[in-house]
């Protein structure tokens, strides 16, 4: 080959301006450090080498391989993620309801039987009924505030908890449902949302340091705090657990961006604060909703008589936390217009779901068709979700929508 013919043995130096904006030659170091981690956004993920990519172990706590697994953007959020629930592992899903439907498709199998509290978070009930018909998996309803309800088969592989229980914010007998559990050697898997970490720690909570399996929690709520970011988290202190976990979560082809990640960790130093302010907010609220003629109930478990009310003392005594939720059963004279009328008349509070947000939020519910086992609730139920607006304003807004619905 003549000389004139032979490649440069390096092509760097010479390349084209379209090439060198793509591969710059100069690099900035690296070492910065500032408050926040660096947001890294990736599809594609360099290997150093063949060798490295062939030695690359999906198991890895750090996995730098492809996007979709992770970042350090999203490791750095997993992380803290399971140091405030007191957890070991972390995976991190698009959305709270991919969390839990992560668990069950990782645990559950044809003929398994899983248990639910009966008052759970209604689309993890609607994705088991849809196991059931696809697949054949039984599920079971308990009451939450009777262990007794709870009859585990040998069938049985998995028991849903959620402390508080969603809308009617009955605290479960959460003590007596683990021990129980783990007599039988079923899975606990908690829905962690309510207590964000901050209410009681999952893996440690009561005088007896019981302990859940799986923590599941919707980031999109307190962590976020926003109202402007979805996200799920399953956070365990089971290597096992979390490695199978991990499989699903890598075949699913599930994963989270590198800006979302960011705003949650953006978010999470002042988790604690929020949580407070809402939580007191949300008690003001309730003692204040309490003294009120047109509801039958007052459904807060801080309140001495709310249902599991000293289960929530047994369980969340030391922090004394109960979130930023509260729930009014109307009177049955009033009937469902007039309970949407009484939302519609409202100002500060919008009409929306989701919880953890600064905005205050209404939703009207007919339990009727939503409890199975405790049907002790008649009426129309409306649940308020208190954001971070002055308490008195939101008691004036209340105060004037209910105003025009006694004239
Ligand atoms: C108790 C509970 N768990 C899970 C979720 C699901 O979270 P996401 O909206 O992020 O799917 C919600 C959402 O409202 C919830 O209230």
């Amino acid at each position: 080959m003549p000389d004139s013919a032979r490649p440069k043995t390096s092509i760097l130096a010479d390349i084209h301006a379209s090439t060198r904006l793509i591969h710059p030659n100069k690099q900035v170091p690296e070492g910065f450090r500032g408050v926040q981690p660096a947001v890294y956004r990736a599809s594609t993920v360099f290997f150093e080498s063949t060798q490295a990519m062939r030695q690359r172990n999906w198991q890895d706590d750090y996995d730098y391989s492809y996007g979709l697994h992770g970042t350090p953007t999203t490791y750095a959020l997993a992380d803290r993620i399971a140091a405030l629930e007191g957890g070991e592992y972390c995976i991190l899903a698009p959305s709270g309801l991919s969390a839990i439907s992560l668990v069950n498709f990782t645990f559950l199998q044809q003929g398994d039987e899983v248990w639910l509290p009966d008052n759970i978070y209604g689309p993890n009930k609607d994705l088991i009924k849809q196991l059931k018909a696809q697949f054949g998996i039984e599920y079971y309803l308990y009451d939450p505030l009777d262990v007794s309800s709870f009859k585990p088969t040998p069938k049985a592989k998995l028991i849903w908890l959620e402390a508080a229980g969603s809308v009617t914010l009955e605290f479960p007998d959460l003590c007596g449902l683990v021990k129980k559990a783990q007599a039988a050697n079923i899975l606990t898997v908690l829905d962690n949302t309510w207590g964000a970490g901050l209410a009681f720690c999952p893996f440690d909570f009561s005088v007896e340091h019981l302990s859940v399996d799986i923590s599941v929690h919707a980031l999109t709520k307190y962590p976020s705090g926003g109202a402007d970011v979805l996200m799920g988290s399953m956070v365990t202190r089971q290597r096992k657990l979390h490695l199978a976990l991990l499989r699903t979560h890598a075949l699913q082809g599930i994963g989270i961006g590198g800006d979302d990640a960011e705003r949650i960790i953006r978010s999470l130093p002042s988790i604690q604060l929020r949580y407070a302010q809402q939580d007191d907010n949300t008690r003001q609220l309730a003692d204040w909703l309490s003294q009120q003629d047109c509801f039958a109930h007052v459904l807060h478990p801080a309140l001495p008589d709310a249902a599991g009310h000293a289960f929530w003392q047994q369980v969340c005594g030391v922090s004394n936390g109960a979130a930023g939720l509260v729930s009014v059963l109307f009177k049955p004279e009033f009937s469902l217009e007039q309970v949407d009328a009484f939302c519609d008349a409202l100002q500060l509070f919008k009409l929306g779901y989701s919880w953890g947000g600064p905005v205050s939020l209404v939703m009207p519910y007919q339990l009727n068709s939503m409890r199975q086992i405790s049907p002790t609730y008649n009426g129309v139920l409306v649940r308020f979700c208190i954001g971070l607006e002055h308490i008195e304003d939101l008691i004036a807004d209340i105060n004037q929508a209910l105003y025009k619905l006694l004239i």
